[in-house]
């Protein structure tokens, strides 16, 4: 008989460029840094930013080593890639205002501080104008201060600050403890439970049935699934990342095999940038180790400002090699009574009269008033948990 040797191992997924990259000072070195930033003009980082420089320090961000000058800014915007031509679909920015660019002067160096304890140092390579105008048309396609990401640029200084980063001090959290890991640390957990293939999910919302299903579905040709809920700023109303964490833990435990999930807290602020931030998203989840990530409906979208496959459709715009992570891309997935399962328009000839579609504002409501919605929408562990958090 022909024996075939078995295929070689391909070996862990390789960052976006090629290295991940590790901007964390120790030791004496990260002393040295602690006392060069004492004599440094000093620039707070809001939380959005504190959270860029924690995933630029930990190599979320690879292959950036700061914050973006305005050659990778301008062809983020213009042409989704970086100066060097590697794909890139977010600004990863520092801005500043008149009275810190100001401050800032001639100075080669800035210390940057996350409420009030020194972080790091910024080698400022340059400064430049924000173009507010092109940035909000090229990543949120609109102009409109209705997006809430038009608006948090709205309110960001009028500068960018451009340079590589030296990190001593990484933001301290308290919630999530067990939860946080690094790219380096999710590369490890992967390694360790035996997973080649590891799929991951981004979301920002309690994850229902139809997430369940579409994170399933994969897991049924991966090895894994990274849980990996954005818990960064999001808007008002969007459930609060410690009531989520709960919902998580609660399904994980019921209907989740333990040992094909990893949930793992992604630090990020949301865009809300649609297409845009799917594509980032899938990049950075390449940097934490993932070959494969979820695009379903309406990606990272708010209100009606994307089309509902968009975050689908930019993907057509990259060769596999330049992505370097499969998205896997999922319809609009619902309970369907006739089907008697979750499905899809691909899987289920059924009509709408058939199927349970309820919109976000309508299971708002029903939640506020303690009211459970259908099993088929969301697992009565999940409601319990958001009606004690939203109602009375
Ligand atoms: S977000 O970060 O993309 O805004 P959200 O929690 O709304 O997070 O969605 C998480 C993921 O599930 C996204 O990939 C989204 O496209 C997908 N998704 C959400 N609801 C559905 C659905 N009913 N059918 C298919 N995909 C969905
Ligand atoms: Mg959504």
């Amino acid at each position: 008989m022909r024996r075939y040797p078995l295929p070689a191992l391909a070996g862990p997924i390789p960052p976006h460029g090629g290295e991940l990259v590790d901007l964390v000072l120790t030791g004496a070195a990260a002393e040295r840094a602690l006392d060069e930033a004492r004599q440094l003009p000093k620039v707070a980082l809001g939380a959005r930013e504190a959270a860029d420089l924690e995933m630029l320090a930990t190599g979320a961000l690879s292959p950036l080593r700061g914050f973006m000058g305005e050659k990778d800014y301008r062809g983020v915007l213009d042409e989704m890639r970086l100066a060097d031509g590697l794909v890139w679909s977010i600004p990863i920015t520092l801005s500043v205002d008149d009275d810190g660019l100001k401050r800032i002067g001639r100075a080669d160096g800035v210390a940057l501080t996350i409420e009030g304890v020194p972080a790091a140092i910024l080698d400022v390579g340059e400064t430049f104008r924000r173009d507010r105008e092109a940035e909000a048309l090229a990543v949120f396609q609109t102009a409109d201060r209705a997006h809430p990401g038009v608006a948090a640029l709205d309110r960001a200084g009028d500068w960018a600050v451009g340079g590589g980063i030296r990190v001593f001090e990484l933001p301290a959290h308290a919630s999530f403890v067990e939860h946080r890991r690094t790219p380096a640390e999710t590369r490890v957990a992967f390694d360790e439970r035996g997973w080649r293939k590891v799929v991951g999910f981004q979301t920002r919302n309690p994850v229902h049935r139809a997430h369940e299903y579409i994170q399933k579905c994969a897991l049924e040709i991966v090895d894994g699934l990274l849980l990996h809920p954005l818990v960064g700023e999001t808007k008002e109303d969007d459930v609060p990342a410690d009531v989520r964490m709960r919902c998580y833990e609660v399904l994980l435990d019921a209907y989740y095999p333990k040992d094909r999930i990893l949930l793992s807290v992604f630090p990020a602020a949301m865009r809300y940038a649609g297409p845009k931030e799917a594509v980032f998203h899938a990049l950075v989840r390449k940097n934490y180790g993932c070959t494969h990530f979820i695009v379903g409906r309406d990606h990272a979208g708010v209100g009606d400002f994307y089309g509902t496959f968009d975050a689908q459709r930019i993907f057509e715009r990259f060769d596999a090699d330049d992505l370097g992570i499969v998205p896997l891309m999922f319809e609009h997935a619902f309970w369907c009574h006739r089907c008697e399962g979750m499905a899809t328009p691909k899987i289920c000839p059924h009509g709408d009269e058939d199927r349970l579609i309820l919109s976000g504002t309508k299971v708002r409501e029903m939640l506020r008033s303690g009211e459970r919605p259908p099993p088929e929408f969301s697992r009565p562990e999940v409601a319990d948990i958001l009606i004690e958090a939203m109602s009375g």
